[in-house]
């Protein structure tokens, strides 16, 4: 939602700048812009629309300067256009700044700012920003920003630079992230590490409230009050490879792919065949903790909401403790009736989902017990929960979610069996046999993957429809809400995910020739009811394709296509079926020429509400 981007130091500023913005413009892609101080000047770029287009501009109008910022916009405060793209600047020009977030009394200000004589260009909350900044302005860049920053609500993270304040970036975070890299006399900002990673692996996160002064020389904190703080350096072991593309035509492909290794790596040292002991040491909350919780309830969003229902299935199966998924959107305004016997679970690939992170926030309110999976260490959701797991995806580049999916799935079945464990609820003979059939998972993936070409041929005979349904039952029926999810994000093709038995109180209405049917059909104990649900919609012309077993004989005569996966335990069966339901969304948004990795009007990290 939104990149920031900032760089000091003796490298070419405009390239590093621009490398940077490609990296974040998972984030947002609707305009995008830089500014550059040199000498006295502050010499502003701005484009609506990608990056490419800012690039374009560069080359055919280049600009040259000492240092300066960047941002890729997803619009919020106003339409994509030249205007309301970053960086904003003061009256003069003096001031300029990049902003990811929402300012949510930019109204208040805005009318006390233009009473004081200020003047406004733009239809964005962010040209407050400079504006405030140019009321507290007395020579002091850092100090002009302390005092801007107490007024503002809401979310933000914001680099500033004054042509009348020179040699200095100040950054101040309340809410979306911010992180500083630190290089050798030079010094990097930015609103994750991805963009950094080219250059240095040694970064420091800002914490809210927050203000970092990055220059040449080095880099100084203090908190919003004026505190100095001093922060520890810490080194990221991602590395520059893993945000490049490897030979695949997008960052989907590549992520779809990485998934047997994500899942292995996930699994890693965190299980034992011979003893059928699982190890969660690293959670950081009690066994005792554990043991006593009657219940959990997971909170997330988007596909983390989907990874949640199957730890729903995983959890209330293997260890026996009911399990309410909910919408951290909803959650959060929610008069919820907090439980202390349970065990509050957030699911966040980024760590930094605005709703994800209120409903923390609200959670940790009446001091319940919270613990975070997340694919960012060091992100705001790992560090306000109480206990935190890790999935070991790498960076997932792609907006729609795939690699952190199905290791977000792992990490709910290594929990599942854990709590089991220690609630003494599963034997140990079961607990053997369970691990074995989840170490088994990556290679039956890399069967499915070797077969992705059959895949790429069913969704080109799919590419003139403009609706599906994806029906599952039990297990499988968050797999038909993810599978549809994945379809409409990428490739705009409405789809419905829905569970079997609901089919006959509406969607069935909806079902003739012009409308095919997905469906998730694992050999498991709800087998029967969804081939009902087959016939059911062949009775009324709809196509049917099938997700199924490699052993089931049975489905190919009741339906028109097959998709095959490798048997498994029916607990597990999502592992596999989610991945042909990721391959399918993905060749059909390819041929269709939709952006896969960008599409439109979705970031990757949702840190506005
Ligand atoms: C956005 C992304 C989705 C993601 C969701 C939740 O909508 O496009 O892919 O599932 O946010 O993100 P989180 O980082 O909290 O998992």
């Amino acid at each position: 939602m939104c990149g920031i981007i900032g760089y000091i130091g003796n490298k070419d500023t405009v390239s590093v700048l621009l490398d940077g913005l490609k990296k974040l413009e998972y984030r947002g892609y609707d305009s995008a812009g830089m500014a550059i101080v040199r000498g006295d000047r502050i010499i502003r770029k701005r484009v609506k629309g990608k990056i490419t287009f800012l690039e374009k501009e560069l080359k055919s109008s280049p600009i040259k300067g000492d240092y300066g910022v960047g941002h890729t916009r997803w619009a919020t405060h106003g339409r994509p256009s030249e205007e309301n793209a970053h960086p904003h600047q003061d009256c003069h020009g003096d001031i300029v700044v990049v902003h990811n977030g929402i300012i949510e009394n930019y109204v208040s200000l805005k009318e006390k700012l233009a009473n004081q004589g200020h003047t406004f260009k733009t239809e964005t909350d962010t040209e407050v920003i400079p504006h405030l900044i140019e009321q507290h302005f007395k020579g002091n860049l850092e100090e002009a920003v302390r005092q801007a920053v107490r007024e503002m609500e809401g979310a933000f993270a914001v680099a500033a630079v004054s042509a009348k304040d020179r040699g200095k970036i100040v950054v101040a975070r309340q809410g979306p992230p911010a992180v500083i890299g630190i290089g050798r006399d030079e010094y990097f900002i930015s609103s994750d590490i991805n963009p950094l990673l080219s250059y240095t692996r040694d970064v420091v996160f800002l914490q809210d409230r927050e203000i970092a002064v990055v220059r040449p020389d080095g880099v100084t904190f203090k908190t919003f009050s004026g505190r100095s703080v001093k922060k520890e350096i810490e080194h990221v072991a991602w590395n520059p490879v893993m945000i490049e593309k490897g030979g695949y035509k997008h960052f989907m492909l590549k992520e779809i792919f990485e998934q047997p290794q994500v899942i292995r790596d996930t699994f890693k040292g965190r299980m034992s065949l011979d003893t059928g002991s699982i190890y969660l040491d690293e959670m950081g909350i009690a066994e005792n903790d554990i043991k006593r919780i009657s219940r959990a309830v997971i909170i997330a969003c988007g596909t983390s909401f989907h990874s949640g229902l199957v730890g729903k299935y995983f959890i209330e199966t293997l260890a026996r403790i009911p399990v309410d998924v909910e919408y951290a959107s909803e959650y959060r305004y929610r008069d919820f009736i907090p439980d202390e016997k349970a065990l509050y679970i957030f699911i966040s690939q980024s760590g930094e989902t605005a709703d994800t992170l209120a409903a923390l926030k609200a959670v940790k309110k009446k001091d319940l017990l919270t613990l975070a999976l997340c694919n960012a260490d060091s992100s705001s959701l790992t560090r306000e929960s109480k206990g935190v797991l890790l999935t070991h995806a790498g960076p997932e580049i792609g907006v729609a979610a795939t690699k952190t999916f199905s290791a977000q799935m792992s990490v709910l079945a290594l929990f599942a069996l854990y709590t089991a464990q220690i609630k003494g609820v599963l034997s140990r003979e079961k607990s053997i046999a369970y691990i074995k059939e989840l170490q088994r998972v990556p290679h039956k993936l890399e069967i499915i993957l070797n077969a992705a070409e059959a895949v790429e041929l069913l969704a080109l005979d799919f590419l003139s429809y403009s609706h599906f349904l994806y029906l599952g039952r039990w297990v499988s029926y968050p797999i038909a809400l993810e599978g549809a999810l994945k379809l409409k994000e990428i490739s705009y093709v409405h789809a419905e995910g829905y569970p079997g038995g609901e089919m006959k109180h509406g969607p069935i209405a909806l079902i003739d020739e012009k409308m095919p049917t997905m469906v998730i059909a694992p050999k498991d104990r709800v087998f029967d009811k969804v081939l009902s649900n087959v016939f059911e919609v062949k009775a009324r012309l709809g196509t049917v394709t099938a997700v199924a077993f490699r052993s089931d004989k049975e489905i190919a005569k009741s339906v028109d296509k097959v998709i095959r996966i490798p048997d498994i335990h029916e607990l597990f069966s999502p592992f596999l079926t989610a991945v042909p339901m990721q391959l399918f969304a993905y060749y059909i948004a390819a041929a269709r020429g939709a952006d896969v990795d960008q599409p439109r009007n979705l970031a990757k990290s949702v840190t506005v509400e």
